[in-house]
């Protein structure tokens, strides 16, 4: 008797697991970005969020939840009851840099998730405060290599975008600037407008505005090819570094065991939100790379992860200041 009363109650369990993927969504969704407001990060969330929340007729309310170059806010969401209502915006830094940077890393990118999409592809630039010296990439490595003792670069943490793609840049050229870590790179940009730091090296998406204003110095874009964003900006090869290329990308992940209903439901939130012509307006203007169709499903993602966790791990070991 007490083993048929087992079989019935696990069998109410899962039919009401699946009723409630199949009803998904009925409250508002969090959508955990691990930097600060106004970053990369932040910006591409709530283009893609405004119109995910439309597809699936339950908000989508974005929580910065900063600390650790991401990995404070990634750990947390990856912890959250898995049943579609948490989920975050992960990158190139938490899910492919961290591991490399972060021996006990709380969470393994490659099998703590529920992958549900690429968000955006995010070129890298090497910008400078307005008040440097140099007017052009060669100048600014000539000047950096000159005063790295007085020069800072600024970052949003160990192991996010801005400090790894920055150790590859400062390994190449061969600089070891004094580094400022802040909660993201939104407010990494203030105090480059303002002049309080020297250099960065960040995601297109930030930077497009306040380089149009001509507030800050673009010295290359690291991609073959200009940004139709940007089309003043050389690229590091145009620009005599041909051997610093590096690009980002912003992907939503839902924690493992997400329910397959939910991860389905909130993949194709995704995709409208990619083939919708405002949403896409928006993110190409700030120079973010759509993904292709077929890197928008979550198997690509997840192949995609491992690539980046193999990609960047023997590039930190080789270039990390030691
Ligand atoms: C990074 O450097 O990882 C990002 O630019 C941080 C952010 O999105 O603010």
């Amino acid at each position: 008797m007490k083993r048929i009363l087992f079989a019935f109650v696990g069998l109410a369990a899962l039919w009401s697991g699946s009723v409630s993927a199949q009803n998904y969504p009925t409250r508002p969704i969090t959508m955990t970005v691990p930097f600060a407001a106004g970053g990369p990060t932040d910006i591409i969330a709530r283009i893609v969020g405004e119109h995910m929340s439309k597809t699936l007729g339950q908000q989508i309310v974005i929580e910065n939840v900063v600390g650790a170059g991401g990995t404070t806010g990634i750990t947390r969401a990856s912890q959250a009851k898995p049943d579609g209502y948490n989920i975050m915006m992960g990158h190139m830094g938490t899910h492919g840099a961290a591991p490399a940077l972060y021996p006990k890393l709380r969470y393994d990118p490659t099998k703590d998730f529920t992958p549900i999409g690429l968000a955006a592809g995010t070129p890298i630039l090497i910008v400078g405060k307005k008040a440097l010296p140099a007017n052009n990439l060669k100048e600014f490595i000539e000047y950096l290599k000159k005063n790295q003792d007085k020069v800072n670069q600024a970052h949003a943490g160990t192991g996010s975008v801005s400090h790894t793609t920055c150790i590859l840049f400062n390994s190449i050229i061969g600089v070891k600037p004094t580094q400022v870590g802040y909660s993201g790179t939104g407010p990494v940009l203030n105090d480059l407008v303002s002049g309080q730091v020297d250099y960065v090296c960040d995601q297109i998406v930030n930077l497009v505005e306040q380089i149009r204003a001509g507030s800050i110095k673009a010295f290359a874009i690291a991609t073959p090819e200009r940004s139709p964003s940007l089309p003043d900006v050389p690229t590091t090869t145009e620009a005599g570094l041909p051997e610093y290329q590096v690009s980002a990308w912003n992907a939503i992940f839902a924690p493992k065991d997400t329910p397959k209903a939910v991860q389905d439901k909130l993949s194709d939130a995704l995709k409208k939100a990619l083939d919708d012509p405002a949403s896409r307006r928006r993110l190409l203007d700030l120079g973010g790379v759509l993904p292709k169709d077929n890197e928008r499903t979550p198997e690509y993602l997840g192949a995609f992860v491992k690539q980046e966790v193999a990609r960047w791990t023997p590039i930190l070991k080789d270039s990390a200041p030691k």
